[in-house]
């Protein structure tokens, strides 16, 4: 999709009020310069308001999101994340950047990650696991959190194809969240 379906008048004007009222293109800083112009902030609170959670961090894509994701998380060379054998290659991608090894896990009829083979897959390198929605259909995630809460491993979502969507009327990408608190985790 190139995208000029779906940047259209709307989107022109407010990349032009931003030209407008200053000109300035860095999310942070500049406060003297940008005419209380801060596009990325109001998105980001919009965001976090319709997917019902506190807090949004934007970034400048899919990969950056599981990038920065999985920073959080102090990965070691041998540490195993765990994610599905169907998936976009930058799941995977975001793991080895992470120095960290990607371990594949079979899909079910869900076309997403198999909560057993999931269960076999676990070692005691594994630290976290990645899920995916893919093709916008949800993952089965009530199982698959609890596996990972079970035994302390941290679950995130990719939630590329799935934002919009929801599971048992919550939206995709606010199900994993992270408990235990990651900075608590054990080294497994
Ligand atoms: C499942 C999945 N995860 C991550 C990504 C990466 O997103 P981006 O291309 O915005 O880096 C994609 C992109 O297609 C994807 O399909």
């Amino acid at each position: 999709m190139p995208g000029f379906e779906v940047i259209g008048a709307e989107e022109r004007a407010q990349v032009n009020e931003v030209f407008d009222r200053g000109g300035v293109l860095f999310r942070h800083g500049f406060d003297a310069l940008r005419n209380d112009c801060y596009k990325v902030r109001e998105f980001e609170q919009a965001f976090a308001s319709k997917m019902g959670v506190e807090h949004a961090l934007a970034v400048t894509s899919g990969t950056a999101a599981l990038r920065v994701a999985l920073s959080t998380l102090d990965l070691q060379p041998n540490d195993e994340v765990i994610t599905q054998s169907f998936t976009f290659v930058a799941t995977a991608e975001a793991i080895i950047e992470a120095r960290a090894v990607p371990v594949c896990c079979e899909i079910d009829e869900t076309f997403n990650m198999d909560p057993a083979d999931l269960v076999a897959r676990i070692t005691p390198r594994t630290r976290a696991v990645i899920v995916v929605h893919m093709l916008g259909t949800p993952a089965r995630l009530v199982e698959i959190k609890k596996i990972c809460d079970d035994r302390g491993i941290v679950l995130i979502e990719d939630a590329a194809w799935g934002c919009g969507g929801s599971l048992n009327g919550k939206p995709l990408g606010t199900g994993a969240r992270w408990a235990p608190s990651v900075s608590t985790l054990p080294r497994r």
